[in-house]
């Protein structure tokens, strides 16, 4: 009887300090990375620092490619008049008037083996840079430069990206201005569009 009251006890306890646990991970989970990401359009001309380009620019190279192709590159733009010039072309790239930071993720043809997973790849790079970004304390916004050939060639023209090569998508990233409006974001769950074993 003795034994039986013990095991109960040793059950109970065991259960609860394994809930707290997955309660711990999915707290520790919602405070960085991508449940913090924050949109801004409207950028404060407060620096990125060096460090935390490069840590940005490490994440995306962190990124899974289909047979390990490796065939992303990243064009890095700081300079207030190279990033005017990537406007043409792109008439939604109103955040490029004051971030002091986009990041062009361009996909290289010519290396690539895979080139119909080229997209998709330079999706997922996107997405780790907002997610350090983010974890850095940025905010951020990702526009879209394909398919579209204008915005294409123009953002190819003001960089001087060979023709094999591709943009994609950029980012822009900094500290919101203070006056701007910064979406919350990661809020769109929705369990009606999530399907377990079966749609
Ligand atoms: C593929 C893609 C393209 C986007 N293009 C633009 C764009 O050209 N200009 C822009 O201001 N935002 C752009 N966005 C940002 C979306 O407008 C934004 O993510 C969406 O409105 C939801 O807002 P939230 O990210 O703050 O939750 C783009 C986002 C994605 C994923």
């Amino acid at each position: 009887m003795v034994k039986k009251i013990y095991s109960v006890l040793l059950f109970i306890i065991l259960s609860c300090s394994q809930s707290k646990d997955i309660i711990k991970a999915e707290e520790s989970k919602q405070s960085d990375g991508i449940f913090d990401r924050k949109t801004a359009r409207t950028f404060s001309p407060d620096r990125v620092a060096q460090e935390q380009i490069e840590l940005i620019i490490k994440a995306a190279f962190a990124s899974p490619t289909g047979g390990n192709q490796r065939s992303c590159e990243f064009i890095v733009v700081t300079d207030r008049n190279v990033m005017l010039n990537l406007k043409k072309g792109n008439p939604y790239s109103q955040a490029l008037d004051t971030a002091p930071l986009t990041i062009v993720v361009a996909v290289n043809t010519k290396t690539a083996i895979y080139p119909e997973l080229l997209t998709l790849e330079a999706g997922i790079a996107a997405q780790s840079i907002l997610a350090q970004a983010s974890k850095l304390g940025f905010s951020s916004v990702p526009m879209s430069i394909a398919p579209q050939r204008n915005r294409i060639q123009g953002v190819s023209e003001a960089l001087n990206i060979p023709s094999e090569v591709i943009p994609q998508v950029m980012i822009c990233i900094g500290q919101p201005a203070i006056d701007a409006v910064s979406s919350a974001s990661t809020n769109y769950y929705d369990k009606n569009k999530v399907h377990y074993n079966k749609y």
